[in-house]
């Protein structure tokens, strides 16, 4: 039982260090811990995918399409940083998928919360809002495996977990200031058993991108590109394909250092937490700078990396 005891204790304490380094929702087992975290609301509103097909005749009731997964879907990466890996990820989710999970995440949307000294909060560090999304909604489970699919054999499946992913929604002025993603220490496994997790990496998928400012800001984030022969910055060159708008480039090199990420919709930021020995890489974080004006939306994905029991 001493162990329990420390283990407790340890859990507080590392909480209560990290401050606001430590993310928000998270769901403590086993039973005989008292949770100071309370779960993630899951969305019980079951989307309208459903597609009612008229058995006699051939016209459809509802002119609804069902959404169905588009398991060839593909999408260009670029590497941005090879240490701390950073991957740019072009166009991995599509529009009507965008749609769907916006429309899935709605009704659940809440303050964002973030803990601080072992409490979950409303902070001016993070004052955007959440939304979880519903694990078994078929729009979720398709981009969670495509997500699964990009960590390859860095995910083991059967052990490791994908973990719900959740909306953050950004209107004017809001922002959610440096913090890592990852946990200082490894929080239980919700399976009743002494195993741990943490998050190995996280998918930063923007949704909706109308709106000035909020870039992803990653002040320790060198770019692997380098720079022109007239010494032009390395974020110039990265640029959507098309005309217009999409001509801005998408990450620049910040004027503090580091790197900052012009929400793009339909595409992702990936980076990985942790280092090889399972500790958090301090370098990982990041900041979402202030809206200026209009509406930002994105999906955070965190697949969870499990420790057995020792
Ligand atoms: C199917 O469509 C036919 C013709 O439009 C209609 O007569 C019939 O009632 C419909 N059946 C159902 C189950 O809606
Ligand atoms: C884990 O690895 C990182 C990166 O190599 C290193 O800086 C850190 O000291 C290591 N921590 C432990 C506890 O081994």
């Amino acid at each position: 039982m001493t162990t329990n005891v420390a283990k407790v204790a340890g859990i507080s304490a590392g909480a209560a260090l990290l401050g606001l380094g430590i993310p928000y929702f998270i769901r403590i087992a086993p039973p005989q811990i008292t949770s100071f975290i309370t779960d993630l609301p899951v969305a019980k509103v079951p989307l309208s995918l459903s597609f009612l097909k008229n058995n006699t005749g051939s016209e459809p009731v509802s002119t609804k399409a069902p959404f169905s997964c588009d398991t060839s879907h593909s999408y260009r990466t670029e590497l941005v940083s090879l240490d701390p890996l950073i991957i740019y990820i072009h166009n991995l989710i599509t529009p009507t998928e965008t749609t769907q999970l916006l429309l899935a995440g709605e009704p659940e949307f809440a303050p964002s919360k973030v803990t601080k000294g072992g409490r979950q909060q409303n902070t001016k560090e993070r004052t955007s809002s959440s939304a979880g999304l519903p694990e078994d909604n078929p729009t979720v489970q398709c981009v969670l495996k495509r997500a699964r699919n990009f960590l390859g054999n860095m995910f083991r499946d059967g052990w490791d977990e994908m973990g719900q992913p959740q909306l953050v929604r950004y209107t004017t002025g809001q922002q959610f200031t440096l913090h890592h993603d990852w946990f200082a220490s490894p929080l239980w496994a919700d399976d009743g058993s002494w195993n741990t997790w943490n998050r190995l990496a996280s998918f930063f998928v923007i949704l909706e991108d109308d709106c000035t400012g909020g870039e992803t800001y990653f002040p320790f984030a060198k770019s692997i590109v380098a720079p022109g022969p007239k010494g032009e910055q390395p974020g110039i060159t990265q640029r959507e394909s098309g005309g217009g708008e999409q001509q801005k480039p998408l990450w620049r090199e910040h004027e503090d250092g580091g790197l900052a990420f012009r929400p793009v919709a339909g595409n992702s930021l990936f980076w990985i937490n942790l280092h090889p020995n399972g500790t958090g890489d301090t370098r990982t974080k990041h900041a979402g700078l202030p809206l200026e004006s209009g509406q930002k939306t994105a999906m955070n994905i965190w697949p969870r990396q499990y420790y057995a029991y020792e």
